[in-house]
């Protein structure tokens, strides 16, 4: 995979518990273009790979702003970036990689949760330049806590909608009211806690929504992945298309494992089914999808698995390596 290093060339506090830091390349150049709602895997220190949203324009290629927000249960990622990062410090990225981007529609709606404005950010940057229509609604638990809100409200005014739970907003109590009967052509993305997603997603398939229409990124695993209870999991083999091998993947192991052990060359990074980079195309069989990183939609075509987590429903799997 094709990495890039860069230098942190500020950081800034972005509301109470989140810090925002501009990457910038180390060697001057551009940094690769890239469209609202692309993420990058950025390694830190002590070997850990996190993926975080660029909360940027993507008129502007010199930097790339990401947000990250300190995590209580953090997994290492949140108090790595907010404990050990420095202005000036050199990391390592991957180049953008784009699984929520925007759809073609005439009204765009964006729901953030909390951190997750970030891709959102990108979105709104990218609609308003395109002259597009949107709003952008979001919720957070305090106003204290609010990311980037002299640019929310300096560049996107009254598309901006900012709920706060303490002041009884919280999407439990108050829901986007563009979500009452949203014509075919609109669209509508979310991102947020699993749970706050699964809340609008609701809300608006109740009001008439249909699935292809919702997107939504979120950056932890919604499921157990394929290692965590191998009591309940079933064997399955994996064909490789092009050398016509067959691998059994036993109840305790991952299908990238056991290729990987094999030297069938992978593309990993989270492992944990999040951020895209092991999608690999299905030629046969019926992937039993465990990765928060396709659609609904998507996983319902079959076309692609993630091999890091995803299981199978079919006694074989076979993919296009
Ligand atoms: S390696 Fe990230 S989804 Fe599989």
């Amino acid at each position: 995979m094709q990495t890039i290093e860069v230098v942190i060339d500020a950081m800034s506090r972005q509301g109470a518990g989140n810090l925002a830091m501009e990457l910038v390349r180390a060697d001057g150049a551009a940094l690769p273009a890239f469209e609202a709602g692309a993420h990058v895997d950025v390694h830190l220190p002590g070997g850990l790979i996190r993926q975080y949203s660029i909360a940027s324009t993507p008129a502007d290629t010199a930097r790339y702003v990401l947000c990250v927000r300190r995590e209580a249960a953090s997994r290492g990622g949140s108090s790595s970036v907010h404990e050990r990062l420095r202005v000036g410090q050199a990391l390592t990225i991957s180049a953008p990689r784009n699984l929520f981007a925007l759809q073609p529609g005439s009204h765009h709606v964006l729901v953030a949760g909390g951190i997750g404005i970030t891709p959102l950010l990108a979105m709104a940057h990218q609609l308003q330049a395109q002259g597009a229509s949107f709003e952008l609604h979001y919720y957070v638990r305090s106003r204290s806590e609010i990311a980037f809100l002299r640019q929310l409200h300096g560049e996107f005014g009254d598309r901006v909608h900012l709920h706060s739970a303490e002041e009884g907003r919280d999407a439990r109590q108050v829901l986007p009211e563009a979500l009452e009967g949203g014509a075919d052509e609109h669209q509508l993305y979310l991102c947020g806690p699993a749970a706050f997603m699964a809340h609008i997603t609701e809300a608006a398939m109740a009001r008439g929504w249909d699935a292809a229409r919702i997107h939504d990124e979120a950056f932890a695993p919604v499921k157990p992945l394929a290692s965590a209870d191998a009591g309940d999991e079933a064997t399955f083999e994996v064909e490789v298309a092009s050398t016509g091998q067959v691998f059994t993947i036993a109840p305790d192991r991952t299908i990238a494992a056991v290729l990987g052990e094999a030297g069938i060359a992978l593309s990993l990074s989270c492992e944990m089914g999040i951020c895209g980079a092991c999608l690999t195309d299905v030629v046969d069989g019926i992937p039993d999808h465990r990765d928060t990183v396709q659609s609904d939609v998507e996983k319902a075509s079959n076309k692609q698995v993630t091999v890091c987590c995803s299981r199978s429903c079919s006694p074989r799997l076979t993919l296009a390596l």
